[in-house]
């Protein structure tokens, strides 16, 4: 059996735990929107059309912020065909997915629902085919009281209140040739900074987020980043990253994946200073990781102008959840700089929820270490300074074989750890060592693990890939140690006596 050891010292923080990292992201995509959380003839809808049942799901997953409406949707969309009587709105050809888009969902919906959601809304702006201007009008749509032409056009359809959002991205992947209006980094930097000034302007309480590089293997990237903070870093607040995973057959690289988001996270972080001092600038750059996930179909082809059609409904298993596991981890360790991240996507489209449009929903596995994580790793993030052997990856050379992290939330006095173990062979023997967060007792230890890898959830076994609970005397509580089995995530939760 492998040995490691981590301590943790409470004097060795990473930082406060911004929520908003535990985001996540509906975009009119496949069935994420219809069929998905809006689906007015299904038995579970509301009066409003919201399923009930999908509702109830994300509120477990206790979601802080959602992304809407897009993703790629967003280069093509117009906010204002999805306001006003449902009958009046136009049917629209979506670029994106190729799909039918019927807007019979729309901001007001999306303000309703997220309400009931318990989450705020992250709302990005169109910068492909949209302007700056037409960003404009849907802030004061939105966040302008009353006495305008927006505002007053928002109240007469039925919103009296504003719906306040305060965050704001400024499109979505302008790097991508696959973006409908794709831009240079030089084009999209002035775009970005002019539509910042004026949605800053309606609203000062707002935080804008610009378009960073779309992916690490973009042959714009990290030039891009550098080039659009040069010409907006002073209106900007955040940078936006998007990251990706999939497993093409080699277990330890995809396993390794958080050490990938960390090298990139890192990046970028270098890329956004080192604008910071070009600029003499006093203001650190926040990162918005508002697209992570696992994601394997991408042919959006065989569905050609479907309204509401089944794409990208990837099919989540036990090995899917522990990179997700990992991923998590890294998320958490740099919370220093990145205050937002969006699991992509929430619901149906690459997503831990499914629903059958004439049935149930389905939790996939990556649903509950992301359940997991957001519920209880809250409060402050601690440094995990592990010794632990490494894996020899065929992509990323040596990686270390365990990935955690660590909180500590003063005022319930818990004490979190989770920790994946990507070793294929053997169990690693783990001794913690929390000497500063004073005397601590275990009050839970979950695990999620299993025989087969590739095991997945279903509607006829869906409690086939879930964590289970351990026996607590299992953790030495004298020596604090535990054994980690080989390819397994764990939740440790400590009651501190401080
Ligand atoms: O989340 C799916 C898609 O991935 C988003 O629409 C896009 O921004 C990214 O490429």
């Amino acid at each position: 059996m492998k040995k490691a050891h981590c301590l943790v010292n409470k004097n060795y923080e990473i930082s406060d735990i911004d929520e908003r990292v535990y985001g996540s992201f509906i975009e009119h995509m496949g069935r994420a929107v219809y069929t998905g959380i809006y689906d007015p003839n299904h038995v579970e809808a509301d009066n409003q059309g919201f399923r009930k049942d999908v509702l109830s799901a994300i509120n477990d997953l206790n979601v802080p912020i959602i992304r809407y409406p897009g993703g790629n949707f967003l280069s093509g969309y117009n906010w204002k065909d999805g306001i006003g009587p449902k009958e009046d709105r136009p049917v629209r050809l979506d670029y994106a997915w190729l799909s039918i888009e019927d807007n019979s969902f729309g901001i007001d919906e999306f303000a309703d629902w997220s309400k009931k959601a318990n989450s705020a809304g992250m709302i990005a702006v169109n910068l492909g085919t949209g302007t700056p201007a037409e960003a404009g009008q849907l802030i004061e749509y939105c966040n302008i009281e009353k006495g305008t032409q927006w505002s007053d056009l928002r109240i007469k359809n039925g919103h009296e209140k504003p719906h306040n959002f305060k965050v704001w991205c400024l499109g979505n992947e302008m790097d991508g040739p696959w973006q409908t209006g794709q831009l240079s980094a030089e084009d999209y930097g002035k775009k970005a900074r002019e539509t910042a000034k004026i949605l800053k302007w309606v609203d000062p309480d707002i935080q804008v987020v610009a378009c960073g590089s779309s992916a690490k293997e973009m042959p714009t990237f990290p030039e891009w980043d550098l080039t659009v903070l040069d010409i907006c870093y002073e209106q900007v607040d955040f940078l936006s990253l998007h990251r990706y995973y999939e497993y093409n057959g080699n277990k330890s690289d995809f396993l390794a994946s958080f050490y990938d988001l960390d090298d990139f996270i890192h990046t970028i972080k270098s890329a956004a200073d080192f604008v910071k001092a070009k600029h003499r600038s006093e203001k650190v750059m926040n990162l918005s990781l508002d697209e992570w996930n696992v994601w394997y179909i991408k042919n959006m082809d065989v569905h050609r102008w479907e309204h509401a059609p089944a794409i990208a409904e990837d099919v989540y298993s036990l090995i899917d959840a522990l990179v997700v596991g990992g991923l998590l981890c890294t998320i958490v360790n740099n919370s220093d700089r990145v205050k937002m991240a969006c699991l992509a996507q929430l619901v149906n489209a690459l997503a831990p929820i499914h629903t059958d449009p004439n049935g149930g929903v389905l939790r996939r596995s990556t649903y509950y270490p992301f359940m997991q994580v957001s519920n209880y790793a809250r409060g402050k993030a601690y440094k995990n300074l592990m010794v632990c052997e490494k894996v020899l990856t065929p992509k990323y050379g040596e990686v270390p074989v365990l990935q955690s992290l660590c909180t500590y939330d003063e005022e319930t006095g818990f004490l979190v750890f989770f920790v994946l173990n990507t070793d294929q062979e053997e169990s690693v023997e783990l001794k913690l060592d929390l000497k500063e967060f004073g005397n601590v007792e275990v009050v839970e230890h979950q695990v999620l693990m299993g025989n087969d890898l590739f095991a997945v959830n279903t509607f006829e076994k869906p409690e086939n890939v879930i964590p289970t609970k351990v026996n607590v005397s299992d953790v030495n509580i004298d020596e604090l140690t535990v054994i980690l089995p080989k390819l397994s995530w764990h939740m440790l939760r400590f009651k501190s006596d401080l």
